[in-house]
C-alpha cells in the first residue's frame, strides 16, 4: 500500500425531507446566490423545496447553467456575484451545476486578471467562497469532492481545476431527487460512477486488499440496482444506494493508498469538447479500448475484478482479464449506452491525430499509472474506439 493523506470536509446530510436542513448550513446573515441549472428543478418541485428552505435569508437566483458548464454563462453569474456582494454560494443540481459553482467560489477571490487561468494555469485554489450542495441527480460525486471540470466553447477546450479550497461545505442527498431523472441521466449516472471506480482501481495490485474491496463493492451494489432504479427510479431504496455509490466512488477514500489511471477521463472530456457527447457516454467509448491496448499492464487487476465482479471463474488469467472487457462493455450496452465512437458522431476522422496534438501542446506526455501512455498511444486508442 502506498503512503497518503486523507481529509475529506464534506457534511453530507443525506436522505428523505432533508432539503429543509439548509438553513441551519448557511449563516443567517449570508448574502446566498442560488445557483441551477436548465429549469428541471422548477417542473419537480425541489426548486420550492429549497426556497422555501431559504425564507428569511437573502437570496439572488442565477439558473441557467448548462451541461458541461459553460465558461461565458459563468462569467454572468460572476458579475451577479460581485455586483450583489454575494457572500455564500448555494448549488442546486447535477455535477454541471456542482462544477460551475466551484469555478465561482475560486473566481470570486481570484486576484489575478483572467478568470479562464485558474484552469489554464491549473491554479490550486486554497480558499474559495463558502458553498453548500443540493444534489438533484447522483453521478460526479462533485458533491463529496474538491475538484470540478469546466467548458470552453470558443475554443472547445475542457479543462479540469481544484483544490482543498473548493470542498462544499455541505451538501445534501435526498434521494427522492431522483424519481424525476430522465432515463438518460440514470444512465449516464451508473456509468460515471462505474468508471470513477475503474480508474482507481484497473492498475496494478498494490496490496491494498480493503481499498480494493471498497472500489469492489462500489461496483457491485451499481450493478445490482442498475435494473431496478431504471426500471423505476422512485424506488427508493434503488435511489439511496445509487445515490451514495456515486458519491462514495469519488469523494477521494477508495484511491487512497492505491494508483490511478485517469487516462479515460482525461481522453473522454476531449470527446465531449469537440462533439459535446455526454461526459458518461465519452467514457463507455474509452474504457473497452483503454483496456484492451493496455492489456498487459492491467490484466492481474483486469483478472480479478473478473472474478470479483462478474463471477468469471474459469479459464486463465488472460481469458479472464478479456472477458472483463466483455462483461464491462455489456453492462454500457445494458444501459442503453454505445460504446463506439462513430454511433455518436459521423464526423470522426481525425479526432485522434487532434486529441494527441492537444496532448502534446499541454504537456501530458505520460498517462497512466506507470506514466508511459504518450500521446502517440493516445492517438491509437482513440482510432480503436471508431
Ligand atoms: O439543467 P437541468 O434542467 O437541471 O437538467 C439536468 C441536465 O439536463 C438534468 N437533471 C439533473 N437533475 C435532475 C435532472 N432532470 C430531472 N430531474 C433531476 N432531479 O440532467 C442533465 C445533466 O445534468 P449534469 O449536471 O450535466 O449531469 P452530471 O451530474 O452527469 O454532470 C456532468 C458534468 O460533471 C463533470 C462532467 O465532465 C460534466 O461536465 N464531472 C465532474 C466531476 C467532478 N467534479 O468530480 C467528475 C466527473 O468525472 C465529471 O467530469
Ligand atoms: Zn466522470
Amino acid at each position: 500500500m502506498l503512503n497518503f493523506e486523507f481529509k475529506n470536509p464534506v457534511k453530507i446530510i443525506f436522505g428523505k425531507g432533508q432539503i429543509a436542513k439548509i438553513a441551519q448550513e448557511i449563516p443567517a446573515d449570508a448574502r446566498v446566490l442560488l445557483l441551477y441549472g436548465g429549469g428541471s428543478i422548477k417542473s419537480n418541485g425541489i426548486y420550492d423545496q429549497v426556497m422555501s428552505a431559504l425564507t428569511g435569508f437573502d437570496v439572488t437566483v442565477f439558473g441557467g447553467i448548462p451541461a458541461n458548464p459553460e465558461y461565458e454563462v459563468l462569467l454572468r453569474a460572476l458579475n451577479v456575484i460581485k455586483s450583489n456582494h454575494i457572500t455564500y454560494l448555494l448549488a442546486v443540481g447535477g455535477g454541471s451545476v456542482i462544477d460551475g459553482t466551484k469555478f465561482l467560489s475560486a473566481a470570486a477571490l481570484y486576484q489575478g486578471e483572467e478568470p479562464w487561468d485558474i484552469l489554464k494555469n491549473k491554479i490550486r485554489t486554497d480558499k474559495g467562497m463558502p458553498f453548500g450542495t443540493v444534489l438533484t441527480l447522483p453521478a460526479t460525486g462533485s458533491e463529496m469532492n474538491s475538484g470540478a471540470v469546466i467548458t470552453r466553447a470558443a475554443t472547445q477546450e475542457k479543462l479540469g481545476m481544484g483544490g482543498p479550497g473548493l470542498f462544499p461545505e455541505f451538501s445534501i442527498l435526498d434521494p427522492l431527487v431522483v424519481k424525476s431523472v430522465p432515463q438518460r441521466q440514470l444512465a449516464n449516472g451508473i456509468t460515471d460512477a462505474f468508471t470513477h471506480v475503474l480508474e482507481q482501481y484497473m492498475t496494478y495490485p498494490a496490496q491494498a486488499f480493503l481499498q480494493d474491496r471498497f472500489a469492489e463493492s462500489i461496483m457491485q451494489t451499481l450493478v445490482e440496482i442498475a435494473p431496478r432504479i431504471q426500471k423505476d427510479p422512485a424506488d427508493y431504496e434503488a435511489a439511496a444506494n445509487f445515490m451514495w455509490c456515486c458519491t462514495m466512488a469519488l469523494n477521494g477514500l477508495i484511491q487512497k493508498g492505491v494508483p490511478t489511471d485517469w487516462s479515460v477521463h482525461a481522453i473522454g472530456h476531449e470527446l465531449t469538447a469537440n462533439f459535446g457527447i455526454d461526459h458518461a457516454r465519452t467514457l463507455a467509448i474509452i474504457v473497452p479500448v483503454h483496456y484492451r491496448y493496455n492489456f498487459e499492464t492491467k490484466k492481474e487487476k483486469l483478472a480479478q475484478y473478473a472474478e470479483r465482479i462478474w463471477g468469471i471463474k474459469e479459464g486463465t488469467p488472460e481469458q479472464k482479464a478479456e472477458q472483463a472487457i466483455i462483461r464491462t462493455e455489456s453492462f454500457f450496452h445494458s444501459l442503453g449506452i454505445d460504446t463506439k465512437l462513430s454511433k455518436y458522431t459521423d464526423d470522426y476522422q481525425g479526432t485522434a491525430e487532434q486529441i494527441e496534438a492537444r496532448f502534446i501542446e499541454r504537456g501530458w506526455l505520460g498517462l497512466g499509472e506507470h506514466k508511459t501512455i504518450k500521446p502517440d498511444d493516445v492517438r491509437k486508442i482513440v482510432q480503436l474506439s471508431y
